[in-house]
């Protein structure tokens, strides 16, 4: 049976909802009346967000770098009990390097926002959750149709379609599953193509079977999906165009 939704007031923290992907979840789920916190580490994005979404009194800002098990500690003393946590975040800064190139610091820090952080999120979530819950993380096309110089990306992106069957196996009935974005035009872009990005993703879109690239908006509604329904866990839901395919 699916979570009954109409009535309840949601509470969902999304982590990352501050840019791209997350601030599109934060802002279809403010429109259908759920509490949401957003939670980011700069305290400028988080308000500049905060003003588009029209601060609303049902939104929450939380500071916090999900690197670190102390902060993501205090988060879950900040906003309280919740029904679903979300992590978008990530922290590709200039990891999208060949080998020769590649600074291991900068590796860490994709491994923290995408692995570890996500890992602590379930660890000091789960007793804030309630039980019919769910937490969703974010992996990516790129474990799957990989390209030189997202390795790190890639393996953590892969990582964690392993972490939502094990994680789902111990936390059952909280339900924990990922979303697999294909190319999608958010902020993070300029990380990976600089000035090539609207080049770069035009090539792209030629290629996919649906002919265009993804929007926040898209990946917003998948992770609906996987928050709602009752019966989806360990399960990776690929939104992505149908890149897999070409
Ligand atoms: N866009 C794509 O084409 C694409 C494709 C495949 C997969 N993905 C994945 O989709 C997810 C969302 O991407 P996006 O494009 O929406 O990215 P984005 O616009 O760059 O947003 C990333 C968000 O994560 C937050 N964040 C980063 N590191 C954090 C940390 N350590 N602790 C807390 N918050 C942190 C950022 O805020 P602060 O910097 O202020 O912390 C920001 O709010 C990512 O996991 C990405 O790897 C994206």
């Amino acid at each position: 049976m699916n979570i009954p939704t109409k009535n309840i007031v949601e509470r969902v923290l999304v982590v990352g909802g501050s840019s791209g992907m997350g601030l599109a979840l934060a802002r279809q789920l403010l429109s259908e009346g759920a509490e949401v916190t957003i939670a980011g580490r700069s305290p400028a994005k988080l308000d500049e967000a905060g003003n588009s979404l029209g601060n609303p009194s049902s939104l929450r800002v939380a500071i916090a770098d999900i690197a670190s098990e102390a902060e993501v500690r205090r988060l879950f003393a900040e906003t309280g009990r919740l029904d679903h946590i979300v992590s978008t975040a990530a922290d590709i800064g200039g990891s999208y390097r060949l080998l020769p190139e590649l600074d291991i610091a900068e590796a860490r820090r994709v491994v923290a926002s995408k692995f570890f952080g996500p890992l602590l999120l379930a660890k000091h979530g789960v007793p804030v959750l309630s039980n019919n819950g769910s937490i969703t993380f974010t992996s990516g096309i790129n474990a799957y149709r990989p390209a030189a110089r997202g390795s790190v990306t890639a393996a953590m992106n892969g990582a964690l379609a392993s972490l939502v069957r094990a994680l789902a196996v111990e936390l059952g009935p909280i339900r924990i599953n990922a979303v697999s974005p294909g190319w999608v035009d958010t902020p993070i872009w300029q990380h990976v193509a600089g000035d090539a990005k609207a080049a770069t993703l035009d090539a792209m879109a030629a290629r996919l079977p649906v002919g265009r690239i993804g929007q926040p908006e898209d990946i917003a509604d998948a992770i609906r999906f996987l928050m709602r329904n009752g019966f989806v866990t360990g399960t990776v839901l690929h939104a992505e165009g149908g890149h897999r395919l070409v």
